[in-house]
């Protein structure tokens, strides 16, 4: 936690009015929430717990690290399940079954509401951006006490002490954000590995994509502030971290004195401690050769570009918005390949947008043999409401989508085999991350290009950079071995 913020919190006097300034009217909403949860703590006579539960993507898993931390140094213990005292929801919406399954996860948090008393039930991040899931909610999940956006989450203390002391249902939700607030408490999932945000929210505009009207306009951080949360990170033994945007390329362009991306992650590079530098994601659009010769020139920096191209075909990248054509995408993808080697390249690919034959299929089968993708993440397209791609009139039957998605999918394996295969036999450097969740004898390692390999060994290797033989290649991840120094 960041130490300034903290003294905040302790210094703040409860018996004064709030302060109007950030974040010092958080830190003096922090000091009330832990004399809150204390009290109701004494009450139970037990500690009060908490679970965040995730859905969506990086930016979500970093937003989600932000309310644990706030619910921690509230008072708050980890609970190991949904049966917790306050439990949050930080919801995706990208596609329609990431609101479905927050719906049914939903509807069971209720049925453990009513065996426990004084639970609270929130719900925030992308989905309730929308106001047709808000007013579902508040008519058939009554039960939920408090919902909050993306663009207020810093103000989470503030609306956890209404939720505590108030029965109804707190609503929050902006439409737009109001600045970057720093210094708010942050529970790291991993000590060893940490997202850093770069930027918030997507100018593109993409015809099937609901992200700009869900997480606002581009703001970038500042790099002084981007600098300063890498360098406490490496100061607290963090070794990997990635640079989080929706679109990195297009980081810096609103700030006073803009900087480029490139830059950025140039100065990112010097910060002493750190091992692997990663960034998340970069559009193809604009991806600038300066970014390639940094990455190129820079060993820290993963040797692993996802860019996203959604589709191979001219006609669907143009009806997509995507500003790009497929013999653009192939070269780029190619000069990445000629200047960085080793570099893995993975992709998303969305099938069965509006009015997409059998021919664009084709279109994208080709630049996924002619580009190799090392992964490729393929997802049906899901209609959006409010995006110009809902409004399309030559929607794809779901049947026919399915049978798209499944041609993609079979090239999709097909390359990424074969890619994965040719560094069978190579030594390179692992980052050991978690015990193997089915082996407990295994340790799960990440290469510098993103693909994971499974090592004999024990808990005291995670966090520590290792040199691993692959010895064994199973598509898209390895069997190896540590290499012991002789
Ligand atoms: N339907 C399906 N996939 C989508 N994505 C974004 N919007 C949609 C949609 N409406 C995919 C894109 C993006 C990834 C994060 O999610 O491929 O890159
Ligand atoms: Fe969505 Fe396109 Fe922005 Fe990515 S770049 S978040 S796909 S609008």
């Amino acid at each position: 936690m960041n130490d300034s913020f903290e003294t905040l919190v302790q210094q703040a006097d409860l018996h004064s009015p709030a302060p109007e300034t950030e974040p010092a009217r958080q830190a003096f909403d922090l000091a009330r929430a832990r004399e809150l949860v204390r009290a109701r703590g004494l009450a139970a006579g037990r500690p009060l717990t908490a679970r965040v539960e995730t859905f969506g993507c990086q930016m979500n898993a970093r937003d989600s690290e932000k309310i644990i931390g706030i619910l921690r140094s509230a008072g708050f213990t980890d609970a190991s399940s949904e049966d917790a005292d306050f439990l949050v929801y930080n919801t995706c919406t990208v596609r329609d079954n990431a609101d479905q399954r927050v719906f049914g996860r939903l509807g069971r948090a209720g049925h453990l509401k009513r065996n426990r008393p004084g639970m609270k039930i929130a719900v925030c991040g992308c989905m309730v951006q929308e106001q047709t899931n808000v007013e579902k909610i508040r008519k058939s999940y009554r039960f939920v006490d408090l919902i909050f956006g993306t663009h207020n989450l810093y103000r989470f203390p503030e609306y956890l002490c209404a939720c505590l002391e108030s029965e109804g249902m707190v609503i929050e939700i902006w439409d737009r954000a109001d600045r970057i607030v720093e210094a708010l408490p942050v529970a790291r999932k991993y000590p060893f590995k940490s997202g850093v945000n770069i930027s918030f929210g997507c100018n593109n505009f993409c015809s099937y994509c609901i992200v700009p009207y869900v997480r606002g306009r581009e703001r970038s951080r500042a790099p002084r502030d981007i600098l300063h949360e890498c360098a406490q990170l490496a100061a607290d033994g963090v070794v990997e971290i990635m640079l989080l945007g929706q679109n990195v390329n297009s980081y810096g362009r609103d700030l006073d004195t803009p900087c480029s991306f490139a830059e950025l992650l140039e100065q990112v590079c010097r910060v002493e401690g750190l091992r692997r530098i990663r960034f998340m994601t970069p559009h193809p659009k604009d991806l600038s050769d300066d970014l390639i010769r940094v990455i190129a020139e820079n060993e820290i920096i993963a040797r692993h570009v996802h860019l996203p191209l959604q589709s191979g075909s001219d006609r669907i990248l143009r009806r997509m918005n995507r500003r790009y054509t497929k013999e653009q995408y192939i070269s780029l993808a190619e000069k990445i390949r000629a200047r960085i080697p080793d570099v893995s390249i993975t992709t998303d690919i969305i099938v069965g947008f509006p009015g997409e034959t059998d021919a664009d299929i084709d279109d994208t089968i080709d630049v996924v043999r002619r580009v190799g993708f090392d992964n490729a993440f393929t997802f049906i397209y899901s209609k959006r409401a409010g995006t110009p791609a809902a409004k399309m009139e030559d929607q794809v039957p779901e049947a026919e989508k399915n049978r798209l998605f499944n041609r993609v999918l079979t090239a999709v394996q097909e390359t990424a085999h074969t890619r994965a295969g040719r560094l069978t036999g190579r030594v390179m450097e692992a980052l050991a991350e978690e015990v193997n969740l089915k082996d407990s004898s295994l340790i799960t390692c990440r290469l510098s290009n993103n693909m994971l390999v499974h090592v004999p060994g024990d808990p005291s290797m995670i966090g520590k950079m290792l040199p691993v033989r692959l010895d064994e290649c199973r598509g898209f991840y390895f069997f190896g071995s540590v290499i012991l120094d002789s």
